[in-house]
């Protein structure tokens, strides 16, 4: 808190009794008629025992998106006038303010009442509402009726010998007194800890009846009227039991948030020694318990509605500074491996429309093209320097016959594509058109040849096609058909996905075949693992690893455990995805483990030649089988995530090859007819591209952890595309904040990479560059207001990146200050 601010709270405390001015605003209620301006909540709580600072009393904060998972603000410590015994605070916002009561102490006749219009400066101070003799007032509320103009406050105090509700209405705040409060009911024990909330008419006010040691949990009264006269609570009794943890003891503190723009609530309880916990309803008659994350020593909450600015600017107030202990530690004179550039590779495959609409149009085409290739789509893979493709698949690869993509083009034969929707193929896009379209680009082709239903003479005969110089049959094919010089290819896979400990027999019996005619030096390459089976992995090793030059692993970060849409989605989703994505570094390990066994010498590299977010999601309008999917600053961040894994593994990792590169999973390009747009995992792609080829710099993150409350229940459908991968990769986990990379280019220049993976906070990065001085720092940022913004061909550039200016130089420290759910790539030079 600020010195101005908390002399304003401590001079205004000392009075007993404050006098605003009245309220001209129109009348709110205790919840805004205009919910969906909302987009987040406030937690007011006090903290126990365990708090991070000790546990002191005092009014703490912390935020929500969805009202169950929460973050403290201000490290967990208190945000308000921290001497004060406050307990129990309880907000709402009612015509436009905030008020705020909580209690002094546990035993006090007075309570405190503060106004504010942005949780952070707050005026007011004590109120006697009963006299000395009954000493306690504990856990105060109010009810603003809008019909009667009129907050009823109320709280628990003595009354013949139990604790009882009592209460007082005000218009305004400054006629209470002990006289005029009264008792509001009373069902003949101790009752404490009322809230109230209302729904179509119906008042519902949840409560704690009985003494700490009766463990009687929070129940439900009912009642049609606030007035004292009208009021039912407590004719019941102690009330309707709702919910009862036993097993703990006992729940008090009782608290509802509604849900912004929906029915539904959600009901905190506060079990004396353990952290809150949670209901759900939407009738309150059925109540279903759901998980929570709260802050560490959360006790007796209260929740609000609150708009993004108001989040941002208590963000701003608050701020964890455990953020500026993100430390970044580059060691720039340690920097011995070269970032393969192949790490940066594609995945083209004749699947849905990435090879014909995205990649060929043909010649006639109005749309833009040089030998019925894509203009448009040729220039973005150039300016992202795309290295590599791989081609034609994937599951196609094995059911291409190469031979059908050759020769004029109006002889060719139409096939079906039979792994993916049994739709025509043309084959007007070929070996000709491929290897044309790779020297547009300006890259290298890795081939994928057929070991499903192909022959290992017609694999033979690929290879003498493409490489031979020589006066073969193949070679003098290739001549007729137009291309007198035999093209150099070095990659080439013996199949794709073919599992099973047949694989190894079959890769013995194709490889043979890969000759190395007229010069042209081959590279084979064992495809892969598929559903992390290091069974496979180990066999293939063991049996043909003296055969083969690299081993591809694929492996898909999948979203659904809860959407399957690559747009509408939450914070679950989010989660789930990235943190599915960095348990790619897992997989990797496990393979290089099994790889060291067979190979120590690291003769075999690893290429993960398939992987990216794959949603699943059926588009409407769209084929399934096309696996066409939108890309977000979600997918943007599954690129980051992975792309800094890889760059761990320099050891091993040879290639990498996103799927796919145009309009298929996780897509740089997506076209309709002329229109092209760039997705937010391109931006990701051109903005780490100064890192291919450059030197790695070894560099040491530390930094917190991201987590949701999901995280702890999930539990696995038997259906689940994480089974597998889960139960062989063990036990779930949080994540990072943070993920981050650096590397040396040829020009001397320093680039690094740095992920804020947190959807709701800025991190605050301390950097040291050990062996290397720089005077300039330019940078460039990646980030959206939303999760799930995205370019459309409407709005093509509304995720794109910008310049970034938050660095400072602080001595010999650069301080990297990066807003949510960003991606940073800084230059030093
Ligand atoms: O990329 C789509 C498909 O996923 C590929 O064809 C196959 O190899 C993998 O299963």
């Amino acid at each position: 808190m600020s010195g101005n601010k908390l002399l304003n709270v401590m001079l205004i405390s000392a009075l007993t009794v404050l006098f605003f001015g009245v309220n001209v605003e129109p009348a709110f209620g205790n919840y805004d008629p205009e919910p969906m301006k909302y987009s987040a909540y406030l937690m007011a709580y006090f903290s126990g025992e365990d708090a991070p600072d000790g546990g002191v009393w005092g009014l703490r904060y912390a935020y929500s998106k969805d009202a169950r998972n929460w973050k403290a603000l201000n490290n967990g410590k208190p945000v308000f006038n921290a001497k004060a015994w406050l307990r129990d605070p309880f907000i709402k916002r009612v015509k436009g303010k905030f008020h705020m009561v909580h209690t002094k102490g546990m035993e006090y006749p007075t309570i405190f009442h503060w106004e504010s219009t942005d949780l952070i400066n707050w005026r007011g101070g004590e109120i006697d509402v009963v006299p000395p003799s009954k000493i306690k007032t504990w856990a105060p509320e109010f009810f603003y009726v809008e019909s009667e103009d009129l907050f009823y406050v109320y709280w628990a105090s003595d009354y013949d010998g139990h604790h009882t509700m009592h209460f007082v209405t005000t218009k305004d705040w400054t006629d209470i007194t002990p006289e005029r409060s009264k008792v509001y009911y009373d069902i003949g024990i101790h009752d404490i800890d009322l809230t109230i909330v209302e729904h179509d008419g119906t008042y519902y006010g949840f409560h704690k009846p009985g003494a700490y040691e009766d463990f009687m949990g929070n129940r439900l009264s009912v009642s049609k009227s606030l007035h004292p006269d009208k009021v039912t609570f407590g004719q019941d009794g102690p009330g309707k039991v709702v919910f009862h943890d036993s097993a703990k003891g006992g729940t008090e503190g009782p608290e509802v948030i509604k849900l912004i723009g929906q029915d539904k609530w959600y009901i905190y309880g506060d079990p004396f020694e353990a952290p809150l916990e949670a209901w759900e309803t939407t009738d309150f008659v059925k109540y279903t318990k759901i998980p929570v994350t709260t802050p560490k020593g959360a006790k007796h909450c209260s929740m609000v509605p609150i708009t993004q600015k108001e989040l941002e600017m208590l963000l701003a107030e608050y701020p964890n500074t455990q953020n500026t202990q993100n430390k970044l530690v580059i060691n720039a004179d340690d920097g011995k491996q070269k970032i393969n550039r192949f790490i940066y590779g594609h995945f083209a495959e004749h699947l849905g429309r990435c090879i014909y609409d995205g990649i060929w149009v043909g010649e006639d085409s109005p749309i833009p093209n040089t030998r019925g290739i894509r203009n448009d789509v040729v220039k973005a893979l150039k300016h992202i320097k795309a290295p590599i493709v791989r081609w034609p698949g994937g599951c196609f690869a094995d059911t291409y016959h190469w031979k059908d993509g050759i020769g004029p083009r109006q002889n060719r034969p139409t096939t079906i594509n039979k792994p993916w929707g049994g739709v025509k193929e043309s084959n007007h896009f070929g070996t000709h058109e491929f290897m044309d379209f790779c020297e547009q680009v300006g890259c290298e082709p890795y081939f994928c040849g057929n070991v499903g239903d192909g022959t290992a003479e017609e694999f033979s005969d690929w290879v003498e096609y493409t490489t031979s110089d020589g006066d073969g049959p193949m070679a003098n094919l290739r001549r007729k058909n137009g291309r007198d010089k035999p093209w150099k290819i070095k990659y080439w896979a013996i199949g794709n996905e073919q599992g099973g400990r047949d694989y190894a027999l079959t890769y013995l019996r194709f490889e043979p075949y890969l000759k190395e005619y007229s010069g042209n030096k081959v590279y084979s390459v064992a495809c892969g693992p598929v559903n992390l089976d290091y069974d496979w992995t180990e066999l293939v090793m063991k049996m043909v690893g003296e055969h083969m030059d690299g081993l591809a692993l694929h492996n898909y970060s999948w979203s659904g455990e809860r959407s399957q849409s690559a747009v509408n989605f939450e914070e679950d989703d989010w989660f789930f995805l990235l943190r599915r994505s960095f348990r790619m570094e897992e997989h990797i390990e496990k393979c290089i483990g099994i790889m060291d066994k067979y190979d120590p010498e690291k003769s075999i590299e690893l290429l993960v030649d398939e992987w990216g977010a794959w949603h699943e999601e059926v588009v409407p309008g769209r084929n399934p089988s096309d696996c066409y999917q939108q890309n977000t600053l979600r997918d943007a961040m599954v690129a980051g995530i992975h792309f800094n894994i890889f760059h761990r593994h320099l050891d091993r990792i040879h290639m990498a090859n996103i799927a796919q590169t145009v309009n298929v999973i996780q897509a740089m390009i997506l076209t309709e007819g002329e229109k092209m747009l760039l997705t937010p995992t391109y931006h990701v792609f051109d903005m780490y591209k100064v890192h291919q080829d450059a030197t790695y710099l070894p560099s040491k993150l530390e930094c917190g952890i991201y987590t949701h409350a999901a995280a702890k229940t999930y539990t696995m459908s038997e259906e689940s595309r994480d089974r597998p991968f889960l139960e062989k990769l063990g036990p779930l986990y949080d994540i990072p904040t943070l993920t981050a990379t650096a590397s040396r280019d040829d020009a001397g220049k320093i680039h690094i990479s740095i992920c804020n993976i947190n959807p709701n906070e800025g991190a605050t990065v301390q950097c040291e560059i050990r062996g290397a001085q720089f005077k300039r720092v330019s940078g460039s940022i990646l980030t959206a207001p939303k999760m799930n913004t995205h370019n459309t061909f409407e709005n093509p550039d509304a995720l794109k990146p910008e310049k970034f200016e938050g660095t400072k130089l602080e001595g010999d420290k650069l301080i990297i200050k990066m807003p949510s759910k960003s991606i940073v790539a800084l230059e030093l030079s």
